[in-house]
């Protein structure tokens, strides 16, 4: 039974957070020019309107890119993510936000591709018709653990793999964790990321995946940052991405970065 729906979540301080640390990723990535494969496990619908029902019942999004909305900031990786939520705005009013398969479909080039994979039919209904036609896109409806090994290694030799799970079941870790593992047999130099919450009284001990997996502390990147007390959502106090294989490139910048993230601008905290 799939109850969750991150259109109740959209734009929350874990989604700007999250967001930021993909775009930095592909960037970095495609400063090289061959083609990249980029694949999203866990899709969601694509693009999230802020004043439906479902996003006005929790109102998520005022923690989170409502803050960043009106800062003009040069910081490297949110000057970036607030251009492109600001693409989705023209007319300079906060209203739409993009989730992953947008944002990784923003920033496609003509030799890039990306395939995403999504279990929800009302999630699986969106992303086939927004992306209806679209040649660089391939949606996989079924689970993003069988589907990510499938899809592995990319065509061309590079490729980037977001996992970014609901955390409802509690078998999550350990799919996740035989998901990796076979994907890593297949493809043991791609860039992996895996979005986690924190949660006051729930420990998913995630350090164990890299220590089954044989992922040394160059390998696995583990960047976890805390929200501002005014940032939290209920018993969700932060969020994490845990990196396998992060380009060196963007290494440092991503580790100095996450370290004073707290979900606010600046000037806020
Ligand atoms: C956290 S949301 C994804 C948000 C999206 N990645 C973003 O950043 O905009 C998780 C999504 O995974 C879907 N889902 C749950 N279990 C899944 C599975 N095993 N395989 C693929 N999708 C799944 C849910 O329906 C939900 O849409």
């Amino acid at each position: 039974m799939l109850s969750y729906r991150h259109g109740f979540h959209a734009g929350n301080p874990a989604d700007v957070f999250k967001h930021a640390v993909v775009i930095a990723l592909v960037r970095a990535l495609q400063e090289k020019p061959r083609g990249i494969q980029f694949v999203d496990t866990h899709a969601g619908p694509a693009l999230y309107d802020l004043g439906s029902a479902m996003a006005q019942k929790n109102r998520e999004h005022e923690a989170g890119i409502a803050r960043w909305w009106s800062t003009a900031t040069s910081d490297p990786m949110m000057a970036p993510y607030l251009e492109l939520v600001r693409g989705f705005n023209p007319d300079g009013e906060l209203r739409h936000y993009p989730g992953s398969p947008m944002i990784f479909k923003s920033l496609l080039r003509s030799n890039d591709r990306l395939v995403l994979c999504e279990l929800h039919p009302a999630e699986q209904q969106a992303l086939l018709s927004r992306f209806a036609g679209d040649r660089q896109v391939s949606i996989r409806c079924g689970s993003g653990y069988a589907e990510m090994p499938r899809v592995l290694p990319p065509p061309g030799g590079r490729g980037l793999v977001l996992i970014d799970p609901p955390w409802e079941l509690k078998s999550e870790r350990e799919d996740l964790t035989m998901a990796l593992e076979s994907a890593l047999k297949r493809y043991a130099h791609g860039v992996y990321a895996l979005w986690y919450p924190l949660i006051e009284g729930r420990e998913l001990a995630l350090e164990r995946i890299p220590q089954r997996l044989g992922l040394d502390g160059e390998a696995w990147l583990d960047l976890r940052v805390e929200f501002a007390p005014a940032q939290r959502l209920g018993r969700m106090y932060g969020c994490g991405m845990a990196l396998v294989n992060c380009p060196y490139r963007v290494r440092q910048a991503l580790v100095d970065w996450h370290a004073a993230f707290t979900g606010l601008p600046p000037a806020e905290t």
